[in-house]
């Protein structure tokens, strides 16, 4: 599975503050949106252009636009929607899909609770956000859930990575290709990234 690691000192810089216990909500808002944008800078790099031609002030020329691909921002409630207008500010016209997951407490399997997509989703590029690739349970179902709908590129943006999640989704969705900023060291016993950022969706929503 290809895991590519983001090592751009911007991003790194941003996600030590993002680490410090003391950044309170906003700050923590903000930088979790900045990261995001700046992964999309990484992520879409592939896209294809095609030339144009375009009038400048002083003369013709022959210049590259995206070629009109159709991309899909997936935020994994709730913690991914904190990542979505980063995004959004750099890809305009995708489409925002939503996948909201909980674990069943007796048998442990994700379920779904509000799941939303664009009808051509099997047209388009889709970028799952979820901030904490932990488990990695959480994220591989959304990929599931993707492909069920007839996704078919797909790939996982993260913030933060760890082990289990990532040999998890490269174990189970082979070709998702995993963006992040960093893979840590190992989950504690209450499945936290350590050492990790905390919970993501408190820091994001205030709720701690
Ligand atoms: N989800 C989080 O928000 N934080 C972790 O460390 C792991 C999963």
């Amino acid at each position: 599975m290809p895991l590519t690691l983001l090592t751009h000192p911007l991003i790194q810089h941003k996600l030590t503050i993002l680490r410090d216990k003391n950044t309170g909500v906003k700050e923590f808002r903000e930088i979790v949106s900045e990261i995001a944008m700046l992964m999309c800078y990484e992520a879409t790099r592939g896209l294809p252009l095609e030339e144009v031609e375009v009038i400048t002030p002083v003369a013709p020329a022959r210049s590259k636009t995206v070629a009109g691909k159709k991309l899909a921002l997936v935020p994994v409630l709730r913690a991914g929607l904190g990542m979505v207008e980063g995004m959004i500010n750099l890809v305009p016209s995708a489409k925002v899909a939503h996948i909201g997951l909980y674990r069943d407490p007796e048998t442990l399997q994700p379920v779904e609770y509000y799941c939303k997509l664009p009808p051509d989703i099997m047209e388009r590029d889709c970028f799952v956000l979820d901030p904490m690739l932990a488990t990695g349970g959480t994220a591989a179902a959304a990929v599931q859930y993707l492909k069920e709908a007839g996704a078919r590129s797909i790939k996982l943006l993260c913030i933060l990575a760890a082990p289990p999640g990532v040999d998890k989704l490269g174990y189970e969705h082979p070709d998702v290709e995993v963006i992040t900023c960093a893979v840590d060291g190992h989950l504690n016993e209450h499945g936290y990234i350590v050492p990790g950022l905390g919970d993501a969706g408190d820091r994001i929503f205030g709720t701690k």
